[in-house]
This record gives structure tokens, sequence and C-alpha cells, in this order.
């Protein structure tokens, strides 16, 4: 750069927009343990309240199923046998990617081939001639009227896929199974991926009432007693979560993305968007017109990459040259993002534990937390859990995160052996 102190500097100033104090953070718990109550007009909640027809696991629940998992990122497909006492064992199992860069792309294109490609990956795991229940965890706003029927509201996460929203999806992989000869699979169960993460945790731990997935995308389920006539998990759409202070980055992002206004939490604080908030940033303090193509995966490269190897990674990743210190700038930006993406969803976990806390009273909760940015991006957990003892003070010893086993797609199994 042609003024070295003067562009750290601008870099600096940058991070200091990413900075959430502790004042703000409680403001915000608070805000999301309110938007919880169901009984606010909504008018006044940011959170949606879908319900998911779906109760906790009493442990028991017992068979083989197929469980499918279309996350933000990835379909798996697995053959899963619940053994019951919170015991299980994963048969064959497929993982692909939703897209691979100049050879395919299911994350837009015509709902037909998008459910043909699941239906395909089901047929390479059912063994001829059975019949197999089939659970699907879907990662994306359903409105739910029962276990087995779910209306998709949008796409979020950039997916456009044409031909779903307002379709039951259920319906459409049915159609899918049909059409590839697989009528012996029949789905019984969906659920979005947080359900999914609660069931499975649950399946293991009891006094598990949370569930969150903290990955491509962001958001929260409860298992919420005031909810709804019957007790059942609730999923609370987080990501769309907006009593935010949003700077002037984030309103950049969130104008440039394809549904601006929408999910606003989402994306201050998932995988789908930190890299690119992180680009957006980088690439206006140098001046350039267009974003630099860093994803989440990059932004933990950058983080946890040691400083004398810096600069030959900024080369290799947006291919400017930059000198150790502006490196290490850059590299602080990067932490700075992924902390405040942390603190923001420390603070609403805090208030989900609140609003459960209120009428359940319990020594102890333990919350599912699920996803790739949780499980693999540098410092994480650590600010998390840090954000949770700044909000609840002594409380947090009564809360703890719990892992997921194999993930969200043994929810799906669980559900399917609900129905
Ligand atoms: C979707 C949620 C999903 C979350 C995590 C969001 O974009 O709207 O339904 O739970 O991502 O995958």
């Amino acid at each position: 750069m042609e003024n070295e102190e003067a562009f750290v500097e601008k870099i600096n100033e940058a991070i200091d927009d990413f900075k959430v104090d502790m004042d703000r953070l409680k403001l915000m718990a608070a805000a999301f343990r309110f938007d919880m109550n169901p009984l606010k007009q909504d008018y006044l909640t940011s959170l949606e309240h879908f319900k998911s027809y779906a109760n906790l696991p009493t442990g028991q629940e017992k068979g083989e199923f197929i469980a499918v998992d279309l996350g933000g990122t990835n379909l798996r497909v697995y053959l899963i046998e619940l053994l019951g006492e919170g015991e299980y064992e994963i048969l064959p199992k497929i993982a692909e990617p939703l897209k691979v860069d100049g050879k395919y792309d299911y994350t837009h294109g015509s709902a037909e081939d998008f459910f043909d490609f699941i239906a395909d990956r089901i047929g390479m795991v059912a063994a001829a001639e059975k019949e197999y229940r089939l659970g699907l965890t879907f990662s994306f706003p359903v409105e739910m009227k029962s276990l087995d029927s779910a209306i998709l509201q949008r796409w979020t996460k950039e997916f456009n896929v044409e031909g779903v929203v307002g379709k039951d999806v259920m319906e459409l992989l049915r159609e899918a199974l049909h059409r590839k000869g697989l009528d012996r699979v029949k789905p019984t169960a969906v659920l979005n991926d947080t359900t999914s993460a609660l069931l499975a945790a649950a399946y293991e731990q009891t006094h598990t009432y949370i569930g969150a997935i903290y990955a491509t995308g962001f958001n929260i389920a409860a298992y919420d007693k005031a909810a709804s006539e019957a007790p059942m998990i609730i999923n609370l759409e987080a990501g769309g979560f907006s009593k935010l202070t949003p700077n002037h980055w984030d309103m950049m992002l969130d104008k440039a993305s394809v549904s601006p206004g929408a999910q606003r939490m989402e994306k201050m604080v998932s995988g789908r968007y930190m890299g690119e908030l992180y680009s957006l940033v980088a690439a206006s303090l140098m001046g350039k017109e267009k974003p630099y193509n860093v994803d989440s995966r990059q932004l933990t490269e950058i983080m946890e990459t040691p400083k004398e190897s810096l600069c030959v990674l900024f080369e290799k990743l947006m291919g400017i040259s930059v000198s150790e210190e502006e490196a290490a700038a850059l590299k602080k930006l990067a932490v700075a993002i992924a902390k405040r993406s942390a603190r923001l969803a420390g603070a609403a976990l805090a208030g989900a534990f609140w609003h459960i806390d209120s009428f359940l009273h319990e020594e102890k909760q333990y919350i599912a937390i699920d996803g790739s940015v949780y499980n693999k991006m540098p410092g994480i957990r650590e600010e998390v859990t840090r954000a949770l003892y700044e909000i609840l003070g002594e409380d947090a010893a009564r809360v703890e995160a719990v892992p997921v086993g194999p993930g969200t797609i043994l929810g799906a199994a669980i559900a399917a052996g609900m129905h």
C-alpha cells in the first residue's frame, strides 16, 4: 500500500465498527427474550414461531431409517439404525456438496433437478426391495401443519431454486422419489436443522431444550412449553432477528444481498456472510470497486496463519501485496468480524436461556450447538462462552453447550422414529 500507516489506521477504525460492548450485548439478549414470548403481537417481535410438531425424544425411538440432511452447503443421506437408550449406528452414507464450481449448482435452478438430485442419493443408500421411513432435515424457514408437511416460506443463504417457495417440500420429495421408482421410501417427518440438532442432542442428554445452528446459516429452536396449545419445539428463525445495531458495512452487505432487509442477524453472524463482510470491508479500504471473494473457510485460514506467512496468504487469496504490518492488521479485522459474530450468537442464546428458564426453573440446561462455524472457526466457542458469562453472570454456570453427535442428520432419523 502507498501509505502503510494510514492504511493500518483505516483498518483499525473498521475494527472498532465491529466491537460490541457488554451493555449492548445485554440489551440484545433482553430483546431476544422479549421476542421469544409468543403472546406478543406479531408486529412487536422480529422472531418467527414456526411449530415443529416434534416433542422432545424419549431416547427409546428405535428402528432403521433413511435420514436426509439438506444443509446450506451439503446434502447428506444416511441410513441410521436407532438402537434406543440414546444409541445409534450409522450404516451406508453419502455426503455431497450442493454446488461444485464449474460443474453444477443445485442452490439455483429448477425444483425438479433439485429434488431429483436428492432422490438419486436416497436410491444409493436404500437397499433394494426394502421399505423405509424417511426423515428430512431441511435447513430453511418452513411453516408446518404436521410433522410430515412443510411449506417453504422463502429461501435464505442466497439459495434460489425456482418453484419451491409456497410448496410443500415433502410433496416435492415424494414426487421425485416416485419419478425414481422409490415409492417404497416414505417421507414421514420433516424438520428444521435447529429442531434436528435439539432432538439429536436430547436423545442422549436430558434437560436439553435449545438447539442452535451456527454454520452457513444461523438459527435457534427451543422446546417451548409456553409457545402454543401443546408444548413442542419451536423454530424461531433467529437469523431474522433484527433488534441489532448494524454498522454501515452491514448495511452495504444487506443492500447487495438477494434479500435486502431480511435475515439481518444471519448477515452479521453466519458463515455464509462473514467472509463476504470481510471482503467488502477490505476492498472498500483498498479503494477497490468490487469486493474480494473470500469465504468463511478462507477467513479461518487467515485467522490460523502465523504472522510470517500472512503476506503470502493475502497474495494467494486476494491477489494483493501488503507489508507485514498491513497483513497483521488485516488478520485482526478477520478476528474482529468473527468475534462480533460469536458475541451476537452468545447474546441470542442467553436470551433463549432466560426465556426457557423463566418457566422451567431447572438446575442446569444444555444447549445443542452444531455447525461448521461453531465447530471449526478459531476462537468462536470461547467467545460464545465469554458472552454468556458477561450477560448471565453466575447463571452462566447453569448452561452448558453440548455437541450434536453426528450432527443434524441424526435428528432426521429420530423424527422419523417418532412418527
Ligand atoms: C434458515 C434456517 C436455518 C438456518 C441454519 C437459515 O438461513 O432460515 O431455517 O435453520 O439457516 O441452517
